[in-house]
C-alpha cells in the first residue's frame, strides 16, 4: 500500500476508511473487518457519534496482539462547537477516550465554522472568526501537539483564505487539508496551493456520499458511481465504478477514505490499492470536473449566520 510521508518521517496508508454515516451498530463490526483483512488507516471524527463503538474494537484488536497501535493510523476531527484555544485538548482527550487510544495520528479541525451548538439551528447559533479566530483554535491544536495527545494536525474544509490566516501565526504549520474531492470537484487551485506548502491532502466522499441525509442531498444531482465516463474507464479495466474513483484520488496523490460497512465492498475498495489507471483514463476524467458539490455546507449560511458559501470555499 502506497503511503503518504509526513516530515517527520511518519507514513500514512494512502487509502483509508471512511466512518461518516457509519452507524452505531455496524461501524463496529465494520472497522474489525477492515482491520482484518489489510485496512490500516481508519478516519473518525467525534460528530460521527461513533467513536465510543470503533474505540471497542481498537482496543480489543490491540489487546489480542491483532494490530498493533504503531500499524495504525487514526485520525479525528474537532467539532465546531469546541473551537477555541483551551477547548481544544478537552474535546480531544473526550475522543481519546471513546477510542481507547492514548493519542491519534492525526487531529483535523472539521470546519472552519465555530458555533455555540452542536448543529446550529439559527444564527446566534454560530460564532463569528472574529468572536471565535480560527488562529486560536489552531494554538489550542498545537498544544494537543505539545500534550502528545496527537502527532499531527490539520484542517478540513479550509480554502486557501483560511489556510493562510492560520498559518500566519502557526508554531505548528497543518499538514493535511481533507476537502471533497472526486472527478466533478477535482478543486485544482487549492491542491496546487497545498502542494507548494507542503501539506498533504485527504478526499473525502470519493463515492459521491449517496447515503448521506436526504436534506443534505440536491434534487437532480448527478451520480458518480453512475457515471458514464467512470463507467467506460471501469470497463476497460474490468472493475467497477468504485474502484475507478478511488483510484482517481490515489493517482492523483492525495489520500482517500470511501466509507463502507459492508464486507464484499470494504474488500473491493481496499483491492484498488493494486490497481493502476492510464493517463489517458485520467485525461478523460479530467474533464468531468465542473465544480459540482456533494457536500455543499449551506448547512452553515443559514440566515444570520456569519458564514457565507462564497467566504467558505472562495
Ligand atoms: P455501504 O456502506 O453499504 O458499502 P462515500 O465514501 O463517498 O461517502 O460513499 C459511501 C457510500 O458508498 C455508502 O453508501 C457505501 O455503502 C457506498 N459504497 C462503498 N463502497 C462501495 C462500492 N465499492 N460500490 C458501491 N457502493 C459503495
Amino acid at each position: 500500500m502506497q503511503k503518504l510521508q509526513f516530515t517527520n518521517k511518519d507514513q500514512m496508508p494512502i487509502l483509508g476508511l471512511g466512518t461518516w454515516k457509519s452507524e452505531p451498530g455496524e461501524v463496529g463490526a465494520a472497522v474489525r473487518e477492515a482491520i482484518r483483512i489489510g485496512y490500516r488507516h481508519i478516519d473518525c471524527a467525534a460528530i460521527y457519534g461513533n467513536e465510543a463503538e470503533i474505540g471497542v474494537v481498537l482496543e480489543e484488536l490491540i489487546q489480542s496482539g491483532e494490530v498493533r497501535r504503531e500499524e495504525l493510523w487514526i485520525t479525528s476531527k474537532l467539532w465546531n462547537n469546541a473551537h477555541g484555544k483551551d477547548q481544544v485538548p478537552l474535546a480531544l482527550k473526550k475522543t481519546l477516550k471513546d477510542l481507547r487510544l492514548d493519542y491519534l495520528d492525526l487531529y483535523l479541525i472539521h470546519w472552519p465554522v465555530a458555533t455555540k451548538t452542536v448543529f446550529p439551528s439559527k444564527g446566534e447559533d454560530f460564532l463569528s472568526h472574529d468572536k471565535r479566530p480560527l488562529s486560536e483554535t489552531w494554538a489550542g491544536m498545537e498544544a494537543c501537539v505539545e500534550k502528545k495527545l496527537t502527532r499531527h494536525i490539520g484542517v478540513s474544509n479550509f480554502n486557501i483564505a483560511n489556510l493562510e490566516t492560520i498559518s500566519r501565526s502557526a508554531t505548528i504549520k497543518p499538514e493535511m487539508n481533507q476537502i471533497e474531492l472526486q472527478p466533478l470537484l477535482a478543486q485544482k487551485s487549492l491542491c496546487e496551493f497545498c502542494r507548494q506548502q507542503n501539506i498533504h491532502l485527504t478526499a473525502y466522499s470519493p463515492l459521491g456520499s449517496p447515503d448521506r441525509p436526504e436534506v443534505m442531498k440536491n434534487p437532480d444531482e448527478p451520480s458518480l458511481l453512475a457515471n458514464e465516463t467512470v463507467a467506460a474507464v471501469a470497463k476497460a479495466h474490468n472493475c467497477s465504478t468504485a474502484q475507478v474513483l478511488i483510484r482517481w484520488a490515489i493517482e492523483r496523490g492525495t489520500a482517500v477514505i470511501p466509507k463502507s460497512v459492508n464486507p464484499v465492498r470494504l474488500a473491493e475498495n481496499l483491492a484498488v490499492a493494486d490497481m493502476t489507471l492510464t493517463s489517458d483514463d485520467m485525461a478523460e476524467m479530467a474533464k468531468l470536473d465542473v465544480g459540482f458539490r456533494y457536500v455543499d455546507g449551506k448547512f452553515w449560511t443559514l440566515e444570520g449566520s456569519p458564514y457565507t458559501l462564497d467566504g467558505l470555499w472562495g
